[in-house]
């Protein structure tokens, strides 16, 4: 084969943020990204909530090179060079090992640009979005169609439930090689038309320890997240998957509930301690209690990862009364201009009743504002070439 090999090629693909409702949390391979305990995730959508990754590779660049939200960053980041180290394995055993001269080379250097359409600052989980997108662009400028979560596991744990939409196990695996710790899709976002996610975006201050760092020394102190992996975490993955089958929000909400509160708890039990939730966390927690007391039943379950925003689940109907039972609670500091954003939501009018029982001491601008969005699909080709994140000189 005479044909001249691709001087440039470039892919584009949008990733989805995930959240957690049974958590990961502790490796059993701090390489590997090997888990200590199966988790279950809900992706969101990307309307509201994605990763834009563009890569590039090309004869003419002379290195690798990594720009993240415009700004230029390190490339040679373990866990990037990690995922690019296995994309670039499954293309060559894909080539059988011939040189397939119309394919790209493998060893040309690549450019890669990513970026969020949501504020870095804001907190919401961008790793594991951000890992999925890079893994989905580099198997796709390399042609690569395999199972792809494993690579993503290798960017972050949480990345890896990312590659798939609606609800997803990432299962934790037996061998040690890793080769059996995947993700796989639960049911499709189309399984469950009414629910609902709403995500409290608090006010300031970034996480103390960021979870790589923090689940290292659970894993080495904490004696509940030891029987939590063993013992409940087994049990809790069974009866989540038949609340999700049966579409039982109650179940659903209060295992949700429960697990978050655990994975907390864990954490209050490394030592030295970890807090990620705040006294801001603990009234949201309360707030959620009292409206469900209120009703008699679970109409709302909050969920809280490794920082201090709020992740909320309800049923479509229950959005409009929730909403503005927050924002009473929490006015908005300002006129209340965005205070909510993404997907619309109705009026309502709060009973004096449930004034009175649910909005206790009002803390104005405690809450910044409210993202409504729902579960989502998962990473997707963007076929439109006016919407590369790099030009075609291969810069941003
Ligand atoms: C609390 O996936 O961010 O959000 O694997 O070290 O990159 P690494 O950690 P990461 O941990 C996520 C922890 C969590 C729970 C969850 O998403 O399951």
């Amino acid at each position: 084969a005479m044909a001249a090999e691709r001087a440039l090629a470039m892919a584009t693909c949008t990733a989805p943020v995930n959240i957690a409702v049974i958590k990961y949390w502790g490796k059993r391979d701090t390489d590997l990204i090997l888990p200590i305990n199966s988790s279950l995730s809900v992706t969101l959508h990307q309307d509201q909530l994605k990763t834009t990754t563009t890569a590039a590779a090309s004869r003419d660049f002379t290195e690798d090179r990594l720009w993240l939200n415009g700004k230029e960053a390190d490339v040679g980041h373990p866990r990037v060079q990690a995922c690019l180290r296995e994309v670039r394995r499954l293309a060559r055993k894909r080539r059988g090992g011939g040189e397939d001269t119309a394919a790209l080379s493998l060893s040309y250097k690549i450019h890669i640009a990513s970026e969020n359409n949501f504020p870095t600052a804001a907190g919401l989980a961008s790793s594991a979005a951000g890992y999925a997108c890079l893994v989905s662009a580099l198997a796709r400028l390399y042609g690569v169609e395999e199972e792809l979560s494993e690579v993503a596991r290798r960017g972050s744990g949480s990345a890896c439930r990312s590659m798939f939409g609606g609800f997803v196990q990432w299962q934790r695996g037996e061998r040690p090689d890793g080769t059996d710790s995947l993700a796989f899709q639960v049911a499709p976002e189309t399984h469950w038309p009414e629910l609902r996610v709403l995500v409290l975006v608090v006010s300031g201050e970034k996480k103390p320890v960021g979870s790589t760092a923090g689940m290292q020394t659970s894993v080495e102190t904490s004696p509940l997240l030891k029987h939590r992996a063993e013992v409940v975490v087994p049990e809790r993955l069974a009866q989540m998957m038949r609340h999700i089958r049966e579409r039982d929000f109650e179940g659903f909400g209060q295992l949700a509930m429960r697990d978050s509160n655990q994975f907390h708890a864990t954490c209050l039990d490394t030592f030295p301690p970890i807090f990620y939730l705040t006294d801001l966390s603990r009234h949201i927690i309360a707030l959620a209690h009292r409206y469900n007391a209120h009703h008699g039943h679970t109409k709302v379950a909050y969920t809280f990862d490794a920082g201090p925003n709020a992740v909320i689940f309800a049923l479509a109907d229950t959005v409009a009364e929730f909403v503005e039972v927050v924002r009473r609670s929490f006015p908005p500091a300002t006129n209340g201009d965005q205070f909510i954003r993404g997907l619309p939501v109705g009026s309502a009018t709060l009973s004096q009743e449930l004034v009175a029982a649910v909005v206790t001491e009002p803390l104005p601008g405690a809450v910044q504002y409210i993202l409504h969005t729902k579960p989502g699909p998962g990473p997707q080709l963007v076929d439109d070439p006016s919407q590369h994140l790099l030009g075609a000189d291969g810069l941003p």
